[in-house]
C-alpha cells in the first residue's frame, strides 16, 4: 500500500513536470510570436491620422513662464516598475532643483494600452503636476509622435522660453550648470547635443532596422537621443520643416528629427562634449558634464540617487584635493621626513582649492564657457 502510495505520487509528479515543461514551451512559444507579432505590427512611418494626434492633450499642465525652461523627459505611461521607479528617482534628484534655476520638468506619456491605469496615472500627475499626456499608444515605436507633440505643445505653451531640452529618463543632468549655460546664452542657436555617425541597420528585425525604400543613405548623422537642447529661436522654422518635409515621418525618434528633418530644413547641429553617453563613475563627473546618460545606475533607479547624492561639488572639490595634496606630498616626505605633512592638507584655503580645481579643470579641456561658482 505504502509502495503504492509512493509510485503514485512519483507518477503524479514526473506527470506534473512533464505538464509544466510543456506549458512552459508553449508559453515560450507564445511570447516569441506575440513579439514578431509585435515586430510585424512596426510601419516604420507615421500616417497622416497619427501625426494628427500629436495635437490632442490628454493631460494638461500649465503654460511656461517667461524665461523658464522646460525639460521634457520622455517616460512611460505605467504606474509601477522601472519607469515610475525613475520618475520618483527624478522628482528626488534634479528635478528637485529645477524651480531655483528657472527650469520644469515635464514628464511626456502616451495613453497606456491597458486603460485601467489611466486614472492613477491622472493622480500622479495631479499630486506633481509635472505630467503631459498625449492621445496616442504608448510604445516605443510612437516616439516620434511623442518628439513632435512636445515640439508643437512648447510652440504653443512655452513661447517665451529661451530653450527646451528633451532628455530620457536614465539621464542625470547637471542643473546648475545648465542654468549657467542658458543664463549666459552660451548654447549656440540651433540644436546641440552629441552628435553621432551610424551606419543605417539594414537587420531585419533589429530594434533600428531601417528598410532601404525609407532611407536610401548608407549612413545617419544625428544627435542622440538621451539628451538635446533645442533654442526656441528655430523652433517654428523646425516645425514647419517637420510639416513640410516630404518623405516618411520615420518612427525612431532622434534620428529623423535631429539628423533628416534638421538635414532638410537646414537646422544646425552643434556636438558638444559635455553630454556623456556613458556616464563616468568617479565624483567629478557630475562638475563637467551637462548630461549624464545610462549612469551606473541607469537600471536602478535607486543608484541614480546615490551617484546624484554622491556627485556633489564639495564631494568633487575634496576628492581632488586628495588627489592632489597626495602627489604634491610624497616628494616632500623624502626630503623631510619630520614634518607633519597632514597639516599642509587641511590647510588649503578654499579658494585655493577652487583656483587649482579650476586650473586643472582647464588643463583638461574641461572647462570652456563655464565659470564655476563657490561651493
Ligand atoms: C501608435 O499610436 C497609434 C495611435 O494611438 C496606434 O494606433 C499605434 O498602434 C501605435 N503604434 C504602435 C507601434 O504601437
Ligand atoms: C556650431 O556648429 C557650426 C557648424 O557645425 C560651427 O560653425 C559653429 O562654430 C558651432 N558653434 C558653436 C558655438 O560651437
Amino acid at each position: 500500500m505504502a509502495n503504492n502510495n509512493l509510485s503514485m505520487k512519483k507518477f503524479l509528479l514526473s506527470s506534473s513536470s512533464s505538464l509544466s515543461l510543456l506549458s512552459l514551451l508553449l508559453l515560450i512559444l507564445i511570447t516569441l510570436s506575440f513579439k514578431l507579432s509585435l515586430i510585424d505590427c512596426r510601419n516604420y512611418e507615421h500616417s497622416a491620422a497619427e501625426l494628427s494626434l500629436t495635437n490632442q492633450v490628454v493631460i494638461q499642465q500649465r503654460d511656461c513662464y517667461p524665461n523658464e525652461t522646460p525639460i521634457f523627459v520622455h517616460t512611460a505611461a505605467s504606474t509601477s516598475g522601472k519607469y515610475f521607479n525613475r520618475r520618483q528617482v527624478i522628482r528626488r534628484t534634479w528635478a528637485r532643483e529645477a524651480y531655483k534655476y528657472k527650469m520644469r520638468i515635464l514628464f511626456v506619456i502616451g495613453v497606456p494600452r491597458d486603460l485601467s491605469i489611466e486614472r492613477s496615472l491622472k493622480a500622479e500627475a495631479d499630486k506633481n503636476h509635472d505630467i503631459l499626456q498625449f492621445n496616442f499608444i504608448e510604445d516605443y515605436y510612437n516616439l516620434t509622435l511623442k518628439a513632435i507633440s512636445l515640439l508643437k505643445w512648447s510652440y504653443r505653451h512655452c513661447s517665451n522660453s529661451p530653450y527646451m531640452v528633451k532628455t530620457d529618463d536614465d539621464v542625470v543632468l547637471n542643473m546648475p550648470m545648465l542654468y549657467q549655460l542658458v543664463r549666459q546664452r552660451k548654447i549656440p542657436s540651433g540644436l546641440t547635443g552629441l552628435v553621432m555617425t551610424t551606419p543605417a541597420n539594414r537587420e531585419n528585425g533589429h530594434k533600428w532596422h531601417m528598410p532601404e525604400h525609407l532611407y536610401p543613405k548608407d549612413s545617419y548623422e544625428f544627435l542622440a537621443g538621451f539628451s538635446y537642447l533645442l533654442s526656441m529661436d528655430k523652433l517654428k522654422k523646425f516645425l514647419k520643416t517637420i510639416i513640410t518635409y516630404p518623405g516618411p515621418i520615420l518612427d525612431i525618434d532622434d534620428l529623423f528629427l535631429t539628423g533628416i528633418v534638421a538635414d532638410y530644413g537646414k537646422i544646425r547641429r552643434n556636438n558638444s562634449f559635455r553630454f556623456k553617453f556613458f556616464c563616468g563613475t568617479d565624483v567629478c563627473t557630475m562638475e563637467t558634464s551637462l548630461a549624464m546618460h545610462a549612469c551606473p545606475s541607469a537600471k536602478n533607479s535607486e543608484y541614480m540617487y546615490r551617484f546624484w547624492k554622491n556627485a556633489d561639488r564639495l564631494s568633487c572639490y575634496r576628492h581632488f584635493r586628495l588627489s592632489r595634496s597626495y602627489r604634491r606630498r610624497r616628494p616632500r616626505r623624502s626630503i623631510d621626513e619630520s614634518s607633519s605633512s597632514t597639516s599642509s592638507i587641511t590647510t588649503i584655503s578654499a579658494d585655493q582649492m577652487i583656483a587649482n580645481y579650476t586650473d586643472y579643470l582647464i588643463d583638461n579641456h574641461q572647462l570652456i564657457g563655464f565659470k564655476f561658482r563657490q561651493p
